[in-house]
């Protein structure tokens, strides 16, 4: 008999209580703003947009008026309505939505107020950023059609009266992407920073540079990309098979692309934090400029997925070349730090070559640690001379962290907790819980991942804030990020997919105070943010509506009980027990069902007569045996121990 799904109802938390689906659906009175804002109070009545609603900013603010337009064109695009921006004074009329700088400072530069009134709507802020945040709370007040990307002439657009207060918990509101062993068109990237603003995120960490791609032109090195940007082949399947295909594989961004890139974020108070890798994770710029290394190459671009051991050389002509390039990456992008890698580097090449020994004796360093730590420094003294700050995977604290060096932990938290008791800011990125490239559910049922099990209530759960770090040493958490790396993601859908919905999970993490953080309530929302997703054509992974089962012998021991859940309840879970493939007109699940012969189960969980999640396929072969009281000689596992001798 294949009990495999046991294990899978221990590690899903089964909730006592379901949600009504069509309560939920109609008459909506529950707000669905993801992150949850601070304080937002209800209050009775709606404002409808029509076709003579205005929008009032004052026209000697530019970035307000940048703001207004985007709120504009957002409304315009679902509405069809003509949304006139005016900065004529509008004290005792009605049907407006207006845009206001206050002087106080108390919400921050992030913070804003934000009122919806039956006869108007203002939108307050200390700073630009604040009001850009308004909006997208303004957004989410509507219904989801504004998401859509043509007019809707079918949607009444009203929202509900509320006041809300708001601002984030932490300043470092990050996702992360991995263009370099996948490549994705630049009308992709400018997707994903949509994503980032929807849930007010504020920083977009663009990871350009691999052992298997070199992905920003760079000028003065054209070969990086000439050379550095294309594979001959690529991993296929799990690593583990060290399959490859023959097919030539790459791509890069042109300066002007980049440009155009950064441009767009900052119109959305997105950050985009470029990482150049050094000195491992290098074998593209080796590839392309092999005197670079120690050993002098030849190179090939990487194929396969993985740490190689060939790493930049720390001589003075690499030195020279990083400056170059650095210089050139610091005129593209205009945020405060710089993403130097300092990852898994390999220390093999180094140990055998007389120019890194002698270097290392020379400047009396403590061997190869000591010596990733020299060109962490001298690239850190580099880049603060630009008027930059460098930020790095937390092996830079190895061997010594550079003076001012930002660090971002992906190793668990250790490297956070540490560079934080030495007083340096900390971006916490632990792979438990922020690896977006781990399997999300039933690996089974799910597409080839790298690995790890991070659901979206795992991401829920994430506390940045270490428990053991002094409230003195908190403050050096600057926040969190989620990574996506994508060996195993070729497409943006597949992005997506594993993005979402855990990025809106991590965002209100980041943003919500920990007192409005419940992942039941969080959950009910997102139930309903899906069709803001739908809206958007997002690609979303459906793994929470995953079913739970449970088999249990029945009292009459002359069979099982086969028992299915999923957070939401037992309505909307279909079966069929012949093998055919479960559709929503399929028998309802209402009780355990009761296996007394052999047959397979198919079965999924249905919302609006759609199936949402995967189908779970569970067989069940009974013979004399099932049901039957059973003696271990040997008492099991306590792990195991939870069925008894089942
Ligand atoms: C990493 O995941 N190698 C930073
Ligand atoms: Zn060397």
């Amino acid at each position: 008999m294949n009990f495999s799904c046991l294990k899978r109802a221990i590690v899903y938390c089964v909730m006592a209580t379901s949600v009504p689906l069509a309560i939920a659906r109609s008459g909506d009175p529950i707000i669905t703003v993801i992150p949850r804002p601070a304080k937002l109070l209800p209050s009775p009545g709606q404002f409808t947009l029509n076709d003579s609603t205005l929008i009032v900013c004052d026209y000697s603010e530019s970035r307000m008026v940048q703001i207004a337009e985007y709120l504009a064109e957002r409304l315009r695009t679902a509405t069809g309505y003509s949304f006139r921006i005016t900065d004529a004074e509008h004290r005792g009329k009605s049907n407006y939505i207006r845009f206001q700088h206050i002087n106080r400072d108390k919400l921050g530069n992030e913070g804003y107020e934000l009122d919806v009134g039956s006869r108007a709507i203002t939108l307050r802020s200390y700073r630009t950023p604040g009001l850009f945040y308004a909006v997208q709370t303004l957004l989410q007040l509507l219904p989801a059609e504004i998401f859509s990307a043509s007019a809707r002439s079918d949607v009444v657009w009203t929202m509900p009266c509320v006041a809300v207060s708001d601002a984030p918990r932490f300043r470092w509101r990050g996702m992360h992407l991995d263009v370099c062993r996948h490549f994705f068109p630049k009308e992709f990237i400018k997707r994903y920073i949509d994503f980032i603003a929807l849930y007010k995120m504020n920083t977009f960490h663009w990871h350009l540079t691999e052992d298997q791609g070199w992905r920003i032109e760079i000028k003065k090195y054209p070969k990086l990309t000439q050379i550095g940007a294309w594979r001959d082949g690529s991993m296929v399947g799990p690593y583990s098979d060290l399959k490859y295909d023959t097919v030539r594989y790459g791509g890069f961004y042109s300066q002007e692309d980049v440009k155009e890139i950064v441009a767009y974020a900052a119109s959305r108070q997105v950050t985009i934090i470029p990482e150049i890798e050094m000195p491992g994770h290098s074998l593209a710029a080796l590839a392309s400029y092999p005197e670079l290394s120690c050993t002098g190459g030849p190179f090939t671009v990487g194929k396969a997925w993985g740490v190689y051991d060939d790493v930049y050389c720390p001589k003075e002509t690499t030195f020279k070349f990083l400056e170059n390039v650095l210089t050139e990456v610091c005129m593209l992008f205009p945020g405060k730090y710089i993403h130097i890698g300092g990852d898994e580097v390999s220390k093999t090449r180094w140990k055998n070559c007389a120019h890194c020994q002698a270097l290392i004796r020379k400047k009396r360093l403590k061997g190869e640690n000591g010596l990733q730590s020299y060109l962490i420094r001298r690239i850190e003294k580099f880049l603060n001379s630009k008027g930059k700050q460098i930020i790095g995977w937390d092996e830079i604290l190895e061997g010594g962290l550079a003076p001012k060096a930002a660090v971002m932990s992906w190793r668990g938290t250790e490297g956070g907790i540490a560079a934080a008791k030495q007083r340096h800011n900390v971006v916490m990125s632990p792979g438990s819980y922020c690896y977006f490239d781990h399997y999300q559910g039933d690996e089974r049922y799910e597409p080839l991942a790298i690995g790890g099990y991070t659901t979206v209530e795992k991401v829920y759960s994430y506390d940045p804030v270490p428990t053991g770090l002094s409230s003195g040493k908190r403050k050096y958490i600057m926040g969190a990020q989620g990574n996506v790396w994508t060996e195993y993601i070729q497409k943006p859908q597949h992005v997506e997919y594993m993005a979402m919905p855990r990025m809106a999970a991590l965002a209100e993490v980041l943003w919500s105070p920990m007192g409005k953080r419940d992942y039941k309530v969080f959950q009910d929302r997102l139930l309903r943010h899906f069709r803001v997703l739908d809206q958007l054509g997002v690609n979303y992974a459906k793994a929470i509506f995953e079913i739970t089962t449970t088999v249990r012998a029945l009292t009459t021991a002359d069979g099982v009980s086969f028992e299915l859940s999923t957070p939401f309840g037992a309505r909307g879970i279909h079966y069929t027990t012949g093998g055919e493939e479960p559709t929503a007109n399929a028998l309802q699940y209402n009780e355990p069902i009761a296996i007394r012969k052999s047959m397979t189960v198919k079965t999924a969980f249905f919302e609006d007569n759609k199936r949402r999640g995967n189908i779970i396929d569970q067989q069940f072969v009974i013979s004399k045996s099932t049901g039957k009281k059973i003696l271990l000689k040997t008492p099991p596992h306590e792990n195991y121990d939870d069925q008894g001798a089942f």
